[in-house]
């Protein structure tokens, strides 16, 4: 393998969470250690803040900060990490769940008090989709969380995870004693501190020894023995490929913002994360190692400026060696393009890059080339596939307010649409205009920017739909027929794909039970 050394350095990932579980204080954590940052309250968090005066001029000072903070690349023991990251607020779920396409593994922080939360649970499917490895930080061990067995039963009950502890606390809240590493036998005793320093580890290879009860007292050694030894009992040693396949998450427990358990969480996430791996595409599966260079587009970044309509196009490289001012191949366009300025994110010495191995993100400056999903290689035709696109969950009609603006609005949807602001969906013989998002903030922000950024003034008008899914079947004629029938509630995606709108989980029933013979898709691969 001609990239092996560069490609065995790699590790990918994201952090999810539910918003507030701790996302914000652990990226900044592991940026120190990287030593990517050197003070703590660095890492802009890109929460909506709760109490900003419009949500939607919030969004638009955070586009600023999120981009820099897109890609953290940073190394920590002769690794090269990459760090995505990912909107906390609900309402851009989508842009989450397309970053998890690019990523080889996550971390998931759970908050030791609200245990497994809303977002959780989508964030988790998305993974499972994928059979993404999960590692599992349990955060804010500091505060009086629910027992700890419990926890752990909650968490592979609702999220369908096998978990193996790593790391085991003593007690939670003002209690809080530490955490006792079962593979590395070693105690590690809480202190708040937001310094990077290891040194404070005791070594307890036999539970027995007298020292344990020194350190954390009689009561809270003997309670650490016998649940050490019931974990024991039940997990064995963690099988790393069980991890690798998705199949088991690791859990390690600590406080992110006291910076405690984290250096033994990322010092196993080194050890066995993955590196970058072959992917599927819709013509074979593309080997990691491969000298050719492949990639893809997960997300698109509208540019800050709004008399500038550039944007940035996220790229993953999955092949080869991406180099500045070569020629690649847009497989979608049919065109070849090159690239004199590509774009680097945050920690790397400079900000235009000379070349990318697999696992790197690069930002491309994109003046309208690029959608989501969008593939270049050396030459050869594939798409790489997994992408998917979701039902959205909030339904408008987009109404033009000025006849003199079509064009102007029609090219806005259009762009905002291909970023994956939203989708858009045309209704069958009507021709109207569905616009469907995830949450209604999403909703704003188009109105906003489509006045902005195109002129266009535009209104919404609430449509009566839950859910959207896409139809195949194997006889056409039934499709069609289908369509034709339900003409109020059928449109066809930006691509020109049937999809059926749902006003209720009882009609959604009740039209795949009728209909044996179409599928209901609640998902699209965007190939
Ligand atoms: P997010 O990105 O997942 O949304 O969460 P973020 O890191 O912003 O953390 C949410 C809140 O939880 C923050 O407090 C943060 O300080 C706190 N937090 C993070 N880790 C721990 C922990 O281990 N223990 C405790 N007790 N708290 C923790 P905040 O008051 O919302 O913000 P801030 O003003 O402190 O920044």
């Amino acid at each position: 393998m001609k990239y092996e050394k560069e490609i065995n350095r790699r590790k990918t990932f994201a952090i999810i969470s539910h918003p507030d579980a701790g996302k914000t204080t652990l990226t900044e954590k592991l940026l120190l250690f990287g030593g990517a940052i050197q003070t703590a309250g660095a890492v802009k968090s890109n929460k909506i803040k709760k109490h900003a005066t419009s949500d939607f001029m919030e969004i638009e000072r955070q586009r600023g900060i999120s981009v820099a903070t897109s890609v953290m690349t940073f190394e920590y023991n002769d690794t090269l990490i990459n760090l995505l990251d990912t909107p906390g607020h609900k309402d851009f779920a989508e842009d989450t769940y397309r970053t998890l396409t690019a990523v080889d593994s996550v971390i998931l922080v759970i908050d030791s008090v609200n245990g497994v939360e809303d977002q959780t649970r989508r964030l988790m499917e998305v993974c499972r989709m994928r059979d993404t490895p999960v590692i599992v930080f349990i955060n804010k061990m500091d505060r009086d969380g629910k027992n700890r067995f419990d926890l752990l039963e909650e968490i592979e009950a609702e999220l369908k995870l096998s978990l193996h502890p790593m790391t085991w606390p003593i007690n939670s809240g003002k209690e809080f004693k530490g955490v006792y590493n079962l593979d590395a036998k070693n105690l590690r005793l809480f202190t708040a501190s937001t310094k990077a320093d290891d040194d404070d580890t005791i070594a307890i290879s036999d539970l027995s020894e007298s020292l344990l009860d020194e350190k954390v007292g009689e009561r809270d050694a003997e309670q650490l023995r016998e649940d050490v030894e019931l974990i024991d009992g039940v997990y064995g040693a963690l099988n790393v490929n069980d991890y690798l396949q998705g199949k088991v998450a690791p859990v390690f427990f600590g406080s992110a913002v006291n910076n405690f358990g984290v250096k033994e969480m990322l010092d196993t996430f080194i050890h066995i994360a993955p590196v970058p791996r072959s992917r599927e595409t819709s013509a074979r599966t593309v080997d990691v190692g491969e000298d050719k260079f492949s990639g893809f587009i997960f997300k698109i970044h509208a540019n800050l400026d709004p008399k500038h309509r550039d944007r940035i196009a996220f790229m993953r490289v999955c092949s080869g060696k991406f180099e500045r001012n070569k020629y690649y191949h847009h497989v979608r366009l049919d065109k070849d393009m090159r690239f004199s300025n590509p774009y680097s994110f945050m920690a790397r010495s400079k900000d235009i890059i000379e070349d990318a191995y697999a696992g790197d993100v690069v930002g491309l400056f994109d003046t309208g080339n690029f959608k989501i999903g969008d593939t270049l290689t050396e030459g050869e035709d594939f798409y790489f596939t997994g992408i998917p696109t979701f039902s959205p969950e909030i339904f408008k009609e987009l109404v033009n307010k000025d006849p003199m603006k079509t064009k102007q609005m029609e090219k806005g949807v259009s762009q905002l649409t291909d970023e994956g602001v939203a989708q858009l969906f045309t209704q069958f013989g009507g021709n109207k205009k569905i616009i469907g998002c995830v949450g209604e903030l999403q909703f704003e922000v188009i109105q906003y920017r489509l006045l902005q950024e195109y002129g266009a003034a535009c209104e919404f008008r609430t449509l009566p739909f839950y859910k959207a899914c896409w139809l195949t079947s194997k006889d056409q004629k039934k499709l069609d027929d289908f369509l034709r029938f339900k003409q109020q509630n059928s449109a066809e995606d930006k691509d020109g794909n049937p999809v059926y709108l749902a006003q209720s989980e009882w009609f959604l029933n009740t039209e795949i039970t009728n209909n044996p013979d179409i599928q209901f898709h609640f998902s699209s691969e965007v190939h």
